[in-house]
């Protein structure tokens, strides 16, 4: 048996349950000072406070002191698009001459340009260079993150996609939930025929999908020239009759009805949520629907931030995740997206706090497992370079993150 104490912790911060915490629970953390924890074989035993040591720390075979500082749940990164090929510098000059994202996308760029770099690679260019950023990751505090596929956009390439992820899952430490996101843009070989595009997914990518066991979730990005509300239903509807969760990439840009859709399916989760209105969140309300904001993708596409207080005070779980991707967030830092969680949503350091552990947890199907800091979860932590979350979420730029432990394990 492989035994880890922690000692020494200044505070351990952490919420508390297994489930999505909305409304004034968004803001209840547990603070213990002076705190210890001690791990067995990769799961969380016994927690104690003002320097006592749990039972059992004698024989510990591996001890870390915490030197007085903050230790909270490892982060959880709810809404990544983590495998793609190639890279897309290029787009910042069009979009500095006044290009919008979607312009970008309808003269066949944005993400386009990724499907094809993405076909062009193997598996092996494409597990590589994912295993570089689940290090990074790691190393910024991540301990279980999404991925979603959605380069691909035929069987062949969506489903290379989802077999990196899924090695990964086996390989790396990092925890990962795989999500198909078939529908992720209209491919060039179905060029104004979408909806023989939406068949094309449900009739013959999903059940294939389903059947090797490649993705739990199923995501869609339902705006303006993409995907529309009825082909984004289409596509949902398949999607859970054959037993996949959803989420949706709704309102990110235009205000469409994504976010009632997402209520009235019953989805997970739906992000971005940046156009979202008062009808939206009532639906999402209504289903327990989690909110999965991505405030640096706010940022780089110079958009308004969703309204993350009035979802708080409507009751809406709410997550923040980073959307990494090529185009509208090629940043990992998962801290900056709490930098802008504090300035721009105005949440609190607590309600972010739960907002990128326990509910991003339950947003991808992870919340029995990992986000927060109690006995039988998953020994998965931060040792923060900041005596308090007031210092994390205020510091931007610089990793703050001392020190990972993933699965009882310094990493
Ligand atoms: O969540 N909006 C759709 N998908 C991603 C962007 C993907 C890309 O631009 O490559 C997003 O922002
Ligand atoms: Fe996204």
């Amino acid at each position: 048996m492989s035994k880890l104490l922690i000692k020494n912790i200044g505070i351990l911060q952490t919420p508390i349950g297994s489930y999505p915490h909305k409304g004034e629970e968004q803001g209840e953390n547990r603070k213990i000072k002076n705190a210890a924890i001690l791990c067995e074989d990769g799961i969380i035993k016994e927690i104690t406070s003002d320097g006592k040591l749990p039972n059992g720390s004698g024989n510990a075979g591996m001890i870390i002191d915490a030197e007085g500082k903050l230790v909270t749940p490892g982060l959880v990164e709810g809404h990544t698009h983590l495998v793609f090929g190639g890279y897309r510098q290029h787009e910042i000059p069009l979009k500095l001459a006044g290009a919008s994202y979607l312009d970008i996308l309808a003269a066949g760029g944005g993400i386009l340009d990724t499907v094809r770099k993405t076909r062009e690679s193997s598996f092996k260019e494409l597990y590589d260079k994912t295993q570089g950023f689940l290090d990074e990751m790691l190393c910024l505090g991540i301990t279980a993150c999404e991925i979603k596929s959605g380069y691909g956009l035929d069987l062949e390439n969506e489903v290379k996609m989802l077999k990196v992820a899924k090695k990964l899952n086996e390989d790396h430490p990092m925890s990962i939930v795989s999500t198909f996101m078939g529908a992720h843009a209209v491919p060039d070989e179905y060029k104004g025929r979408t909806d023989e595009f939406i068949e094309f997914l449900c009739n013959e990518v999903l059940p294939h999908i389903k059947e090797e066991g490649l993705a739990e979730f199923c995501d869609v990005f339902c705006e303006t020239g993409v995907f529309d509300v009825p082909q984004t239903e289409r596509y949902m509807q398949t999607a859970k009759d054959l037993g996949f969760k959803l989420k949706i990439h709704a309102d990110e840009i235009e205000e469409i009805g994504g976010s009632e859709l997402a209520g009235k399916m019953g989805a997970v989760s739906a992000e971005h949520l940046i156009a979202i209105g008062e009808k939206g969140m009532a639906a999402m309300k209504q289903a327990g629907t989690t909110a999965m904001l991505l405030p640096a993708t706010s940022f780089y596409l110079g958009k308004t931030f969703a309204p993350a207080r009035r979802m708080i005070e409507l009751g809406i779980p709410v997550a923040i995740a980073s959307d990494f991707n090529p185009g509208s967030c090629p940043s990992l830092s998962l801290q900056f997206a709490m930098n802008l969680g504090y300035l721009k949503y105005r949440m609190r350091p607590e309600e972010i706090l739960t907002a990128v552990t326990i509910n991003s947890a339950c947003g991808i199907g992870m919340g029995d497992k990992v986000g927060t800091i109690e006995p039988g979860k998953q020994a998965d932590f931060v040792i923060w370079d900041a005596p308090d979350m007031e210092m994390v979420c205020y510091r931007f730029g610089s990793n703050m993150a001392l020190e990972t432990i993933k699965n009882g394990i310094l990493v």
